[in-house]
């Protein structure tokens, strides 16, 4: 099979990443199965989802199998790109797991990302409520300086961002805000760059990417969410509209000045 660019597949991650060359992407913004056990994360008023966490996967598989899963993903992610930007957020469910592949991939760790959350999920009794998720950045090196890069002129992107989720998909319970690849894809890599999402579901990452001038690819286990995407996809988004206006706008960050000290600019 022959993986065209700006095509959305339905087939599994890893057999995706096998048929890619070495360092064949620019760069990967993803977010997987966090092993949530089927339980509802988050509040989704208009969900349309049912009881399933998601349509093809089941969410609930047991710790060496789900660790194994990631790691084999993590491993060929960092063969085929130059950087992997790989969303999570801590669970009971995920916690064990989450922590060995740090150790394992420590040496491709190159930074982590903090995303802070508006609204604060998952009320459950005598626990903290959860109101930051991770993005572990992945390279064939652990080096904390990124030699490829698209920063603004000043140099300043701070790797904590508070980002509110207003494009909810009622078909898809767990899908991240767009600013949150277009962060990455705007920082770290250029226009015509390659883009891939294996767990493309609703297709974040696959519209950031358009929006930016950037080729893609993308895949997901269900046709459900593969067509959602290419849904969404054929939308003309406002952002599209005013692309010419918000090109202007987009100086890069804002660096701190005494007056702003304490206060973290969001960009995008
Ligand atoms: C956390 S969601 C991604 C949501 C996406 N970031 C968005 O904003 O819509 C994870 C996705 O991985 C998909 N998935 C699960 N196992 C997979 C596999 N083996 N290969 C490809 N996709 C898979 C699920 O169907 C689900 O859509």
């Amino acid at each position: 099979m022959t993986i065209e660019l700006n095509k959305i597949y339905c087939m599994d991650a890893l057999e995706l990443l096998k048929q890619m060359p070495d360092q064949s992407v620019d760069l990967i913004c993803t977010s997987p199965p966090y092993n949530t056990g089927n339980k509802s994360l988050g509040y989704h008023p208009n969900s349309k989802t049912g009881d399933k966490f998601y349509d093809e996967y089941d969410d609930n598989i047991d710790e060496h199998t789900y660790y194994k899963f990631l790691f084999d993903i993590i491993k060929e992610s960092i063969r085929v790109s130059r950087y992997t930007f790989w969303n999570m957020q801590m669970l009971s469910n995920n916690k064990d797991t989450i922590i060995r592949l740090l150790h394992d991939f420590k040496d491709n760790l190159k930074d982590v990302f903090i995303w802070e959350k508006q609204a604060v999920s998952q009320i459950i009794k005598g626990r903290m409520a959860k109101g930051y998720e991770f993005v572990f950045v992945f390279a064939k090196d652990c080096s904390m300086t990124f030699e490829y890069r698209n920063f603004p002129k000043n140099e300043y992107v701070p790797n904590i961002q508070t980002w509110f989720k207003k494009d909810a998909i009622p078909e898809h319970h767990a899908t991240f805000p767009i600013n949150l690849p277009r962060y990455f894809i705007q920082n770290f890599s250029k226009e015509g760059d390659l883009i891939l999402d294996y767990f493309v579901g609703s297709g974040t990452t696959i519209i950031a990417s358009k929006q930016l001038n950037r080729n893609y690819i993308g895949c997901d286990i269900s046709q459900k969410y593969v067509d959602i995407c290419l849904k969404r996809l054929a939308q003309k988004t406002m952002f599209d509209l005013m692309q010419p206006f918000v090109e202007k706008q987009e100086g890069g960050a804002i660096p701190p000045t005494d007056k702003s000290v304490g206060i973290r600019p969001t960009i995008l």
